[in-house]
């Protein structure tokens, strides 16, 4: 059973900026719930009880947002409005929520690196906000702790056929198909020219990863950006046979785009009753 999920929580947001100045990227709304919300309920979904959140300077909002808000809650109990709050009072109740800083942003890979005092020893979730996922059926984190339960010595990625020139936005794999949607990971490269790209089959923002791969980014060097990259710590474990890529049933919208983030709002707005 995969019980945490770490959110790598610290980057800076910059492409909303002014927005993001003061409010961390992974508190806009999308309607009226933070991204990250989105991220906790999804994990939750897939019966996960414990965030981890890798935080940094100027995100404090996030660990208000999981918290009681007593003064906030005194106003609204009893009148018309205490329905809002119900979902979110919900998980601050009843899911644990942790802490870490990323003191220098040096790359997902480190961000999860600095995650591993929240983890310790057992497989863990990924879920990288910016990614926003909806499915009426299984959530793809569902799907994912699936696969992970028929493979358990493997990491899993979800990826999506991404078209042929915005290899450069993701990491990018090439695999063998073992099972429907489902690929044995033979090689892997951080944001690759589309000339150089393996395919087009990108990793989006949802990994299931084995403790060991902790010890790999300890000894994962700068890469892509000058940045240590998750992508490149997966190649090792890929080069085993131990990595797994999942072509998830469902949308995915890049909420780290502006251009995501309105596509996100319009198809939540058009799915409301
Ligand atoms: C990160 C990963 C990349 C992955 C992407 C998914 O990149 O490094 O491999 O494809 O997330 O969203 P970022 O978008 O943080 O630059």
């Amino acid at each position: 059973m995969i019980k945490k999920c770490l959110f790598p929580a610290a980057g800076y947001g910059t492409r909303f900026l002014p927005a993001t100045k003061s409010i961390p990227k992974e508190m806009l709304p999308v309607l009226t719930k933070p991204l990250l919300q989105y991220g906790v309920e999804e994990a939750i979904s897939a019966g996960m009880d414990t965030m981890a959140i890798v935080t940094g300077r100027g995100k404090r909002a996030i660990e208000d947002h999981f918290d009681r808000s007593y003064e906030l809650e005194h106003q609204i109990d009893g009148t018309s409005k205490e329905f809002l709050m119900d979902e979110i009072r919900g998980i601050v109740q009843d899911y644990t929520f942790s802490y870490t800083r990323q003191v220098e942003m040096k790359g997902l890979g480190h961000a999860i690196l600095t995650g591993q005092t929240l983890i310790g020893d057992e497989p863990f979730a990924v879920v990288l906000a910016d990614d926003l996922c909806d499915n009426d059926g299984d959530s793809v984190l569902t799907q994912m702790v699936q696969i992970h339960s028929k493979y358990p010595d493997c990491c899993v990625v979800a990826i999506e056929e991404i078209p042929s020139n915005d290899t450069d936005k993701y990491g990018v794999i090439a695999g063998e198909l073992i099972e429907d949607n489902l690929y044995k990971v033979n090689n892997m490269v951080e944001k690759p020219e589309p000339k150089d790209a393996p395919s087009n089959l990108a990793i989006i923002g949802r990994y299931i990863l084995l403790p060991e791969i902790f010890d790999i980014i300890k000894d994962t060097k700068p890469g892509k950006g000058g940045e240590i990259q998750i992508t490149d710590a997966l190649l090792i474990m890929a080069k085993k046979g131990k990595v797994l890529a999942y072509k998830f049933d469902g949308v995915r919208y890049d909420c780290g785009s502006i251009d995501g983030f309105v596509e996100a709002t319009n198809y939540f707005y058009n799915k409301k009753e």
